[in-house]
């Protein structure tokens, strides 16, 4: 398997990124920089942490230590719920690259709204400043509804070249990821395995797994990238990382696509981006 069969995304400002990469939510340092050097050498390009992950070191130890070169490899950092606003958000990247220890960060997002606090349209006015300065290539937000991107795409003439947002089979956000596509933003789906949980003991994916010689983590994964979706699973264990890395030898029949839409019980597993304010 090696990364070659890994799709690209263009995005809306020209920039392209995987659409399969690895993702190190409560990974400690020592997992993160492990399975971050274990996914590069099976062929990942695309890493995705957060300075709330406390792993960022670990990211850039990892990336430094795999021999591949700064421009193959992408990564994506996000600002948390405290830095935000205009300074601090300037701030806050500039820590977010010390501990990454880079010079650029390919993809930087506004980790969630907080409408509470609503800095996001000043937060927004930071990464734009970010991205003119050449510090980080690409600029969009996580878990934004249709309301705060509306909000920003009165406010600001730069649209988010990215919505990462909770998406999975039992939550799919059909209407969010509509909104999304009219306006040129790509998806990027965080938790794409359900976190592990029953989704992959379900029994249409668990029968469609089997009639592709497939886990059920591939076929949910191979659903993702099939939708237009850019994945990131996190696994700490190398066997699935290359698992969840070996999904682009199989496509899935239109009826089984349409099997998996008929999944989403709308239940979510993160935080509602409307009511979530911790700062
Ligand atoms: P682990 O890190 O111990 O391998 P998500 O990306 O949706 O949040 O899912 C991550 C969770 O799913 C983690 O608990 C991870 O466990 C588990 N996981 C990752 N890949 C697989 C897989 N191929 N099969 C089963 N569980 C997986």
């Amino acid at each position: 398997m090696n990364n070659e069969k890994v799709p690209f995304v263009l995005l809306n400002d020209g920039h392209t990124m995987p659409q399969l990469g690895i993702g190190v939510w409560r990974a400690s340092e020592a997992e993160t920089e492990y399975s971050v050097s274990e996914a590069l050498q099976t062929g990942y390009r695309l890493i995705d942490t957060a300075a709330m992950y406390q792993n960022e070191a670990a990211v850039g130890r990892a990336a430094n230590a795999s021999g591949l070169a700064r421009s193959d490899i992408f990564i994506t950092s996000k600002v948390w719920n405290s830095e935000q606003g205009y300074e601090k958000t300037l701030s806050a990247c500039e820590n977010s690259l010390i501990r990454l220890g880079l010079d650029y960060i390919d993809l930087y997002l506004i980790h969630w709204p907080t409408p509470a606090q609503h800095m996001y349209p000043e937060t927004w006015r930071a990464l734009t400043k970010l991205q003119r300065d050449g510090v980080v290539r690409s600029i969009g937000v996580s878990n934004f509804h249709q309301s705060h991107l509306q909000d920003l795409i009165m406010e600001s003439s730069i649209i988010p070249a990215i919505n990462q947002i909770e998406v999975h089979p039992d939550f799919q956000q059909t209407e969010l990821r509509r909104f999304c596509h009219e306006h040129d933003i790509a998806v990027e789906a965080w938790s794409p395995l359900g976190q592990g949980g029953h989704i992959l003991n379900n029994s249409t994916i668990v029968r469609i797994a089997t009639t592709y010689n497939k886990t059920p983590a591939q076929v949910v994964l191979r659903w993702h990238i099939e939708s237009g979706v850019i994945a990131i699973p996190k696994s700490v264990h190398s066997e699935r990382i290359k698992q969840n890395f070996d999904i682009f030898d199989f496509q899935l029949t239109e009826a089984d696509m349409q099997a998996m839409f008929t999944l989403d019980s709308g239940n979510r597993l993160g935080p509602n981006p409307d009511t979530m304010n911790s700062v």
